[in-house]
């Protein structure tokens, strides 16, 4: 198990995010903006996708950055532990607690506290966060009041689907409001394989090993699904590296897993317009049932929210923005409409159905773009 890192130092090395793809540069952009504020932060995203760097950027480039970076892992301790690692407690208040200590969220004072993998708290713990949140006041364990006020932005990530979680009664709405003012999701590797080359380059120059991949090897990588993503392309690179005796890596030096990984893979925006395309055909010549096909490809993560998005945006395009227009065109009856707006809003997949009205061209970017609103707006709001 990871533990909980914890500096009151400015970081010896400035966090950096790297890639070319269209999602690793809204990433950036979008915490160039809000990393400057105090708004609480949420990041999503699969494992080893680079939430930890995000949430190291975002401190970096605040006002904080000479204060103090916490990060807490909430899966790596029990629930009675977690609650003295995050409030302290007093002198007797357990077994073995033979000294007052304090709670990582007073450490953090004045800085960032960075609560990882936080949808694996348990409902009691997320109730003491919520209080927390509310009114800034520290209970340390064994106390009967609350001793002290503290002042700190919290960044919160995970890489389970909070909605899901919610639905079966695990996380409390309330508290994902709370910690999700603005939400930054990194989409997998896999979706954005524009980063692929950046990452293996940017891995040999950290190792310091002069190696170089072949021409092959690079499409093998890149065709690779990466399901442990960043952390996974770093490893096998470091692997490799360890390994080769030579400078040059060819195909033949890849593990076996990524060597069958044959054809290219489509870039992904390419990609994603065939699946959209795929699902829209199969939907309008009655192949597939909305219910019965694309929402549990869905649910079991087949496809992903983008892929979604884009097959509404289709039945948009092709309804001039009528959303039961679309019902029908998708070979659902009226009867469905709310069950349909309800999956749409509840995995916020809800495409604005406007801008298909007034017949303007409409984006591919249209959610990402909505985003940056809502965290413009925010901005504006507070400034
Ligand atoms: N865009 C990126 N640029 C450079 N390094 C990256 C990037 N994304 C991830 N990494 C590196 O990949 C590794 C995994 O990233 P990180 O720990 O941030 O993932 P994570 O999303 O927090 O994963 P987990 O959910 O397992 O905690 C780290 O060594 C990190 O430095
Ligand atoms: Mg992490």
């Amino acid at each position: 198990m990871r533990k909980s890192v914890e500096t009151a130092e400015p970081f010896s090395s400035e966090p950096v995010l790297i890639g070319d793809s269209p999602a690793s540069q809204l990433l950036r952009s979008t915490i160039a903006q809000v990393a400057g504020g105090d708004a609480k932060i949420l990041i999503t995203g699969e494992s080893g996708v680079g939430k930890d760097v995000a949430a190291r950027c975002l401190h970096a480039r605040s006002a904080r950055r000479q204060r103090p970076y916490v990060a807490v892992n909430c899966a790596a301790i029990t629930d009675g532990l977690l609650e003295s690692e995050l409030f302290g407690h007093v002198r007797g208040s357990f077994t073995g607690a033979y000294r007052d200590k304090i709670g990582k969220l007073q450490m953090a004072h004045t800085g960032t506290i960075f609560l990882d993998e936080v949808g694996e708290m348990t409902l009691r713990m997320q109730a003491l966060l919520l209080r927390f949140m509310e009114n800034g006041e520290i209970q340390p364990v064994g106390s009967d009041h609350a001793s002290r006020h503290v002042e700190v932005r919290v960044i919160a990530a995970t890489n389970r689907d909070l909605t899901d979680l919610i639905a079966a009664g695990q996380f409390r709405e309330d508290l994902l409001y709370r910690l999700k003012v603005v939400h930054l999701h990194i989409p997998p590797l896999r979706e954005r394989r524009e980063d692929i080359r950046p990452l293996l380059q940017h891995t040999i120059q950290r190792i310091r090993r002069p190696i170089v991949f072949s021409e092959a090897a690079l499409q093998a990588l890149e065709a690779y699904a990466w399901p442990g993503n960043v952390r996974e392309l770093q490893n096998v690179v470091e692997q490799m590296a360890s390994m080769s005796t030579g400078t040059l890596i060819d195909l033949e030096h890849l593990p076996a897993t990524i060597r069958r990984s044959k054809s290219v893979a489509a870039p992904s925006r390419e990609r994603r317009r065939q699946i959209a395309d795929e699902l829209y055909d199969g939907l309008l010549s009655g192949r597939y049932s909305f219910w019965n096909h694309i929402h549990p490809l869905f649910l079991n993560r087949d496809i992903t929210r983008h892929d979604l998005r884009q097959l509404v945006g289709r039945g948009l395009t092709s309804t001039s923005g009528n959303y039961r227009a679309v019902l029908k065109l998708f070979g659902m009856d009226n009867g469905s409409y709310k069950r349909f707006m309800n999956f749409l809003g509840a995995h916020d997949c809800a495409v604005d159905f406007r801008p298909f009205r007034s017949g303007q061209p409409v984006q591919p970017e249209i959610q990402l773009k909505s985003v940056l609103h809502r965290v413009e707006t925010f901005s504006a709001r507070r400034a």
